[in-house]
C-alpha cells in the first residue's frame, strides 16, 4: 500500500461499524446500502466482510460464498483514500478469506461506465463473460469470473 498509510489494518467488519458503513454509503454509493441491509449481510451464513481501518473505516468490501463460488456484494474507499492501494488490498485480503472458505472462483457485476472498478477488477484477474443490459437503469452491468483462484499460479499474482 501506500508509504503514508502508516497504520492501515484490514479487519472484520462488526456491528460497530454500522454508523461508518451507512455514512460512506450514503455519501458516496450510487444505491446506498441501509443500515438494516448491512445488519442483515453481517450477521447472514457464508458472508466475508471486511474493512480498512485507518483510524475509522475508510473503506470496505464483501463476498457471500455459494458452493465454491464466492461472488462479491460490495467493495466502496472513500473518496479521501483512493489510489492508495486500499481497493487492492481489501480485494486481496477478500479473495484470500474466500479461497481459505473453500471458493474456487470469483464473480461479480460491475457498471460498465465505473472505470476505477474495472480497472482495480482487471488487476486481480476478473475477466468479462457477459452483460446485462439495463442492468442499473442508467447503465449496464458487466458480468466477470476469475476461477481457479485457488490455484497458486492465481494466488501468486495477487502478492
Ligand atoms: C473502485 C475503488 C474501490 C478503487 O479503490 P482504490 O482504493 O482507489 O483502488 P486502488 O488504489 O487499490 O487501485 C488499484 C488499481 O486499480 C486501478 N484503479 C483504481 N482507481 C482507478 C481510476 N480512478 N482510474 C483508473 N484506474 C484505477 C489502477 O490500476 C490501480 O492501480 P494504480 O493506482 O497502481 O494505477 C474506488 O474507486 C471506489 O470506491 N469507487 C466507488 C465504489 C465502486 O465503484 N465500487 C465497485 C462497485 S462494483
Amino acid at each position: 500500500m501506500g508509504g503514508d498509510l502508516k497504520t492501515m489494518v484490514i479487519r472484520p467488519l462488526t456491528t460497530d461499524d454500522l454508523g461508518a458503513l451507512v455514512a460512506l454509503e450514503a455519501a458516496n454509493a450510487p444505491a446506498p446500502w441501509s443500515e438494516g441491509v448491512f445488519r442483515n449481510e453481517l450477521a447472514a451464513e457464508n458472508r466475508i466482510y471486511l474493512a480498512a481501518d485507518e483510524e475509522g473505516v475508510v473503506g470496505f468490501a464483501g463476498a457471500m460464498l455459494v458452493a465454491d463460488e464466492a461472488h462479491v456484494t460490495n467493495l466502496l474507499v472513500d473518496p479521501a483514500w483512493r489510489r492508495r492501494g486500499i481497493g487492492f488490498e481489501l480485494m486481496r485480503s477478500l479473495i484470500e478469506a474466500a479461497v481459505e472458505a473453500g471458493a474456487r472462483h470469483l464473480t461479480l457485476e460491475v457498471r460498465s461506465r465505473n472505470e476505477a472498478a474495472r480497472a482495480l477488477y482487471a488487476r486481480v484477474g476478473l475477466a468479462p463473460v457477459g452483460v446485462r443490459q439495463g442492468y442499473y437503469g442508467d447503465d449496464d452491468a458487466l458480468i466477470l469470473w476469475a476461477h481457479d483462484i485457488d490455484g497458486d499460479e492465481y494466488l501468486a499474482r495477487l502478492r
